[in-house]
């Protein structure tokens, strides 16, 4: 199959939306940008397409699709009721980074599910996702546009290092600003629980919601139990080098990450570090990536998909990570890099 990739211009935008959701009405697959992470789109009424998109992700078909909406009015014939947790949430975070789980109506296939009851629901904040979704027929299953176990793609060209050759085509709307997938919040529990950390903050879903729950596996990797979120549980964001963490203060990171890269280096292991803006400058590695400015979790969170891909790119054998912040939208940097490192923390 060859891809069709379209850069997205005042001038073919129009046409391009409506070829693109043609493909998706006919059982095709088009990648498409959104504010968190580009998606990998088919028609999520249709279980011939959820199939296609396991295939070309590579990822086994019990993990199941999010369903992108762009009105709210497309939100009650897929859901067995829309609660009023769920009108309180659309009506302060819709359009956005957030995903609810809720009960499925008999409109969505299984297959779009996983093999669930429930469905998770988003309606994105990016005017061509928006767009191209009223072109599809207003219901677009979307993962993260990766291969399985890669970094989710924040350009339309990682997207395209994964996807060429396997789906119809790739719409290119420039970078995914916010660089991580949304939250996911499961509603179908009481009281309500945070599967996946992101934009929409657990502060900001208490005040929404009241009592919020945790799940444990979020934050470690030890717990024992299997993530509430099937997709949580597969080693997602690693990279193809060995990734730890370091965590502590300053002076006593910048010596033990500098003492792992001098063994790396006595090995001839090809060697990273992961840190802030401020601290770059600290370290004597191959290749240095920062993070951005100390304590900027949105900083942080934009960059560090690219920075794993080029550790990848760049052949780096041995990465060292400073700790982020993990406060606030920091908690969503947290997880995935948790993730990345396959919960390898060493604190100093
Ligand atoms: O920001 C995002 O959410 C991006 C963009 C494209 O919208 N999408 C995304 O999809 O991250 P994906 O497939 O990579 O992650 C979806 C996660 C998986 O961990 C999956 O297991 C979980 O959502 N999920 C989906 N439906 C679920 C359900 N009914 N119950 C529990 N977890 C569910
Ligand atoms: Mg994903």
């Amino acid at each position: 199959m060859v891809t069709k990739v379209i850069a997205l211009s005042k001038d073919n935008r129009a046409a391009a939306l409506k070829e693109a959701g043609k493909i998706i009405k006919a059982g095709g697959l088009v990648a498409f940008p959104t504010e968190t992470v580009y998606g990998l789109g088919g028609d999520a009424l249709n279980p011939a397409s959820a199939k296609k998109i396991y295939e070309a992700k590579g990822r086994p078909s019990d993990n199941p699709l999010i369903v992108h909406i762009a009105e709210m009015e497309a939100l009650p014939s897929i859901v067995e009721e829309v609660t009023e947790e769920a009108k309180r949430l659309a009506s302060l975070f819709w359009p956005g980074p957030l995903t609810m789980i809720l009960k499925k109506s008999a409109r969505v296939p299984y297959e779009t599910t996983g093999g669930l009851d429930t469905v998770a629901v988003r309606m994105p904040v990016h005017d061509v996702a928006l767009d191209f979704i009223e072109a599809a027929g207003g219901y677009v299953a979307a993962p993260s546009a990766n291969r399985s176990g890669r970094p989710s793609p924040t350009t339309a060209a990682y997207v395209a290092e994964d996807m060429e050759g396997r789906i119809e085509m790739i719409l290119d709307g420039g970078q995914a600003t916010l660089g991580l997938e949304s939250t996911i919040v499961d509603l179908t529990v009481e009281p309500p629980m945070l599967l996946r950390p992101g934009f929409v903050t657990m502060d900001m879903l208490s005040v929404a919601l009241g009592e919020v729950g945790v799940d444990e596996t979020l934050l470690r990797g030890d717990s024992g139990q299997a993530p509430k979120a099937p997709g949580m549980k597969y080693r997602h964001y690693a990279p193809k080098g060995e990734l730890i963490i370091v965590r502590g203060k300053t002076e006593a990171v910048t010596a033990c990450i500098n003492e792992r890269l001098r063994e790396g280096r006595r090995i001839n292991k090809k060697t990273g570090v992961i840190t802030s803006e401020e601290t770059l400058g600290y370290y004597d590695a191959d290749a240095r990536y920062s993070l951005g400015k100390k304590g900027s979790a949105k900083a942080a969170a934009e960059r560090l998909y690219r920075i794993l891909r080029e550790c990848d790119d760049e052949g780096v054998e041995l990465i060292l990570s400073e700790c982020p912040d993990g406060a606030g939208v920091g908690a969503a940097v947290m997880n995935r890099l948790l993730k990345a490192a396959g919960y390898h923390i060493i604190d100093v």
